[in-house]
């Protein structure tokens, strides 16, 4: 057997090791081994005195899987280190929509505008594939998903997760190719990865193979929600509408006040010259602790 091959038989705490080996078939000590080849890939083992298993809400197979109340998050990847999940998921020939690939860390996380997603031990960090309707709320949606997953915060736009007092929970990056969306999503839940980012435990209990199972069945749900409720909601939670905003589109810089959503949840901005609407930018809320940020590391970014 694998190492690999006994992750989806441990259980959720410490079972102890002369039940896990004879349950799974193993002496103790081929077991340890197997553990500690685990734990060298990445994933969360406890190995202990008393015995084995894996931390409370580890997303393994077996503790997501009842967990789950739709039908996204199967098929399922679980892994330890991967370079990206995006690239993981792109690649994944047997994905159907619906399909999730998760990993506990990233060497090459990234996030929004080429920018580096930090993805230390500890988050959630998963690519979720959807067929590309080519839907202009879709960042929209997925943001209240994320909202609805992590229970606190605001959004801001399009769907950034901030805590109470502006530094970055969470965020999610779209990528589409032909009639495939890969929809990544990076969550601190147990670390902040920078100064101007927060982890959701520092806000309530945290349990990340519930966070993950929410954040799906949130999201099936707004998928399928009417344009005017998907509008509505966000709108009432947000942080971005009625600031003093700067936007950094791909091609210019525009600073003035977020008046409104448009119809394709483009966002209105009054700057001097006028009314812009902006699809697609880079967000940044003047005179908040969102503003307050080393420019080479990127607002928000975690
Ligand atoms: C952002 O810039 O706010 C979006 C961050 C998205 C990060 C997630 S982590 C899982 C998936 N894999 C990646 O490489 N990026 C996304």
């Amino acid at each position: 057997m694998r190492a690999e091959d006994i992750l989806p038989l441990l259980p959720e705490g410490i079972e102890s090791w002369g039940t896990l080996a004879q349950r799974l078939g193993f002496t103790p000590r081929e077991l340890e081994l197997s553990l500690f080849q685990l734990s060298a890939s990445g994933y969360p083992v406890l190995i202990s005195e008393r015995g084995a298993g894996l931390p409370f809400g580890t997303p393994a197979p077996q503790i997501l899987f009842p967990l789950l109340k739709g039908r996204f998050g199967r098929p399922y990847q679980y892994l330890g280190v991967v370079s990206s999940t995006q690239d993981v998921l792109r690649t994944w020939s047997e994905a159907t929509v619906g399909a999730v690939v998760l990993a506990e860390r990233q060497t090459r996380g990234r996030g929004r505008f080429g920018r580096v997603w930090e993805s230390p031990p500890g988050n959630l960090y998963f690519s979720v594939l959807l067929e590309n309707s080519a839907d202009p709320l879709l960042p929209l949606r997925a943001g209240l998903a994320l909202l609805a997953a992590a229970g606190v915060g605001k959004l801001k736009w399009p769907n950034d997760l901030l805590a109470p007092d502006g530094r970055k929970l969470a965020g999610i990056l779209v990528e589409a190719e032909g009639d495939r969306v890969f929809l990544g999503v990076g969550i601190n839940v147990n670390v902040a990865p920078l100064p101007n980012s927060a982890a959701l435990k520092e806000f309530s209990q945290v349990n990340r193979a519930q966070i993950l199972a929410e954040f799906l069945w949130a999201l099936e749900r707004w998928l399928e929600e009417k344009k005017e409720a998907v509008l509505y909601a966000w709108s009432e939670q947000n942080v971005t509408l009625g600031r003093r905003i700067l936007v950094r589109t791909g091609q210019e810089i525009l600073e003035g006040e977020a008046i409104g959503l448009g119809e394709r949840g483009e966002l209105l901005i009054r700057t001097k010259k006028g009314v812009h609407a902006v699809y697609a930018g880079d967000v940044t809320l003047l005179g908040t602790a969102d503003d307050v940020k080393d420019p080479k590391v990127g607002e928000g970014e975690a």
